[in-house]
């Protein structure tokens, strides 16, 4: 599925504040017409900004992907769960824009944040999908996730109970 037009002319970097708006879109976007995200009401700017920098706080990436100019993608890191016990285990979270979805820049993505938060020294990554998204689950795959654990109707979105499937892989 992926294609050379993309991945050859697509650059993955550590994101700026400047992207905050395009980042802010794109996220919103997914709020508010779909499951990938169990998130209500989509998070202003601010509280975007916010976000990233507790992500920057933790030491961990935030990373974009750019092409030609434009964010077409975004994914960072977290601490899987709160407790200071977890801190080796990454959550990972990734969106790209919905016109440029499934030319490679989600696997381009993940895998350079993958490489990040080995270097800094974390023991797995999770990935908590939301829903059925057969996408994220082929994203995950190809880059060495198993499917560790599913949640039936662990939410609610659009009227609809929602599992949470939840995939691993060591790094
Ligand atoms: C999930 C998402 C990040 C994947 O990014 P993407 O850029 O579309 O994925 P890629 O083009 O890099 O594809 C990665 C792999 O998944 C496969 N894949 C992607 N979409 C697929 C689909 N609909 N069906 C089957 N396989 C698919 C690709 O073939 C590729 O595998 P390969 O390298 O072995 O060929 C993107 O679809 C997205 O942003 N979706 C909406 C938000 C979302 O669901 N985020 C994840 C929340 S957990």
């Amino acid at each position: 599925m992926n294609d050379t037009p993309y991945t050859s002319k697509c650059l993955v970097r550590t994101s700026t504040l400047a992207d905050m708006p395009d980042i802010t879109a794109i996220y919103g976007k997914f709020v508010e017409t779909s499951t990938a995200t169990f998130e209500l009401v989509a998070p202003n700017q601010s509280e975007m900004v916010k976000r990233r920098q507790a992500v920057l706080d933790h030491d961990l990436p935030y990373l974009v992907a750019e092409l030609e100019g434009y964010i077409v993608g975004f994914c960072y890191a977290s601490q899987f769960r709160p407790r200071e016990g977890y801190r080796f285990t990454i959550e990972d979270s990734i969106y790209v824009r919905p016109d440029c979805i499934g030319h490679g820049v989600g696997k381009m993505l993940l895998t350079e944040l993958i490489s990040q938060c080995r270097a800094k020294g974390g023991h797995s990554m999770v990935a908590c999908i939301c829903g059925v998204n057969p996408p994220s689950v082929a994203l995950h795959a190809s880059l060495g996730f198993q499917q560790v654990g599913l949640l039936p109707e662990a939410g609610n979105k659009f009227g609809e109970w929602l599992r949470l499937l939840i995939m691993q892989r060591p790094l």
